[in-house]
């Protein structure tokens, strides 16, 4: 298990380019499952968790390939294995979206119940549910979920919850639905938008992706294509707040404005400079960051994965921050490791009160999860002293050459293998 000595740094200076949406391209990459052919994904981020995927489509008798372009080919032939194995499963939850593909393309889906991070229970029901509408039958059996449907036939799904994967999985059985699918309190995320592209470009016929209503009006067949994956605007909200921590100047290039505009507002009352430029971002700061209340909501709102990287250089405020999370029941365990640094947070519920200091001090801390390992990079800019992450391998589950990108800008960081 690897471990991260990150050291006071700063001010940061350079430019980055903004690897592509982590989110997306593990789901676009679960699509190849529905048709036949060639697909050629570009801007797909080189981190484990695409690993994983390949891993897991490989199982499936689905070939993967990095060429010497960067892009990603998959090639799915006549026949899949309809079943991904608890192994591959328990390593990352976004597994589960081959269950609408499999039902989809093969009538039948065997995958085990998904991992992943430890945010409280996160449960698939509305993604089961969704998918029950359209005519699939599932059981669950020692752990394995088994889902039948003859040919799936489209209806009117109403979900309670904006949900990204249950949005993502009735997308991809829908296409190839019988008749019309229409999906209520859809999830809005630029990664539906980007998913609902690539199912259009294979022939689909999807209407309104991006907005709560989404129809999709079944095809009988879908082809292979080629496409490029969005920018992650994790990535950038993971830059721009060691930004505000370490002071400097960045240029991030490969940002889509509009996929964070929100965060930038925010951002920008914390006192960070940002405007941005033809393809990317500019961002200054200095100084400390000024205290602004923060809460997530599903998109448009503020992204539940900003939060741990916000809190993190709210701890560094001159004054008192509020942070609410309301996506996920349990994804404050990240506090409890900002707290070894010295962080003043308090724990209220689903609320944080956070009474920033002029300084954290370095210590031995644990990466619980991508964003919370990334939140500890950004706290330690600040500190005192070098801190010591631990189980740095979860960054890498979502951060491409997480090291030698943040060395490029001047972060000091250094790996113990
Ligand atoms: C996706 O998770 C992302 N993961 C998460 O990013 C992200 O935090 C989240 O969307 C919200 O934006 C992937 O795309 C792989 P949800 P997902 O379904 O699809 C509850 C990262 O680090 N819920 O919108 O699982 C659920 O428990 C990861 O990159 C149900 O109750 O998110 C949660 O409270 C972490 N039943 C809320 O809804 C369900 O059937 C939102 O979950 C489904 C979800």
């Amino acid at each position: 298990m690897s471990r991260l000595i990150v050291r006071p740094s700063g001010p940061l200076a350079g430019e980055l380019v903004i690897g592509g949406a982590k989110n997306s391209a593990l789901k676009l990459m679960a699509a190849c499952v529905i048709a036949e052919g060639r697909y050629v994904l570009r801007n797909v981020p080189r981190i484990s968790d695409v690993d994983h995927m390949c891993e897991l489509l490989e199982a499936m008798g689905i070939t993967t390939r990095w060429r010497e372009d960067g892009a990603l080919e998959i090639v799915r032939g006549a026949a899949v294995v309809s079943e991904a194995p608890y192994e591959l499963v328990e390593r990352m939850r976004a597994s589960s979206a081959v269950i609408g593909p499999l039902l989809a393309s093969s009538g039948m889906a065997r995958v085990a119940m998904p991992g992943g991070d430890d945010f409280g229970g996160r449960p698939i029901d509305m993604h089961l549910q969704g998918l029950e509408a359209l005519g699939a039958v599932f059981t669950l059996e020692h752990g394995v979920i088994e889902g039948r449907a003859e040919r799936l036939v489209g209806t009117e799904v109403v979900l309670e919850y904006p949900s990204v994967g249950a949005t993502e999985n009735l997308l991809m059985a829908g296409v190839l639905a019988q008749g019309r699918t229409t999906v209520h309190n859809a999830a809005r995320e630029p990664e539906i938008a980007d998913l609902a592209a690539f199912l259009n470009r294979m022939g689909g016929q999807i209407l309104g992706a991006g907005s709560p209503v989404i129809t999709i009006d079944g095809v009988d067949d879908l082809r292979a294509v080629e496409h490029s994956v969005i920018p992650d605007r994790i990535e950038v909200a993971t830059f721009l707040s060691a930004l505000g921590v370490a002071g400097g100047e960045l240029l991030l290039r490969n940002v889509r404005a509009d996929h964070v505009d929100l965060l930038i507002e925010k951002l920008g009352r914390m006192g960070v400079r940002i405007s941005p430029d033809v393809d990317g971002l500019w961002a200054m700061a200095s100084g400390r960051p000024r205290p602004v209340d923060v809460a997530t909501l599903p998109y448009p709102g503020l992204a539940t994965d900003y939060l741990p990287l916000l809190v993190a250089l709210l701890s560094y405020a001159e004054g008192t921050s509020y942070a609410t999370e309301n996506v996920f029941s349990g994804r404050f365990r990240y506090v409890g490791e900002l707290a070894r640094m010295g962080a003043q947070i308090r724990v209220d519920g689903h609320h944080l009160v956070i009474d920033g200091v002029a300084q954290l001090s370095g210590a031995p801390v644990r990466a619980l999860d991508i964003r919370a390992g990334a939140a500890l990079v950004v706290a330690a800019l600040g500190a005192d002293g070098p801190t010591t992450i631990a189980d740095a391998h979860h960054i890498d589950r979502g951060y491409e050459r997480f090291d030698e990108r943040c060395t490029s800008i001047g972060i000091d960081i250094e790996r113990l293998d």
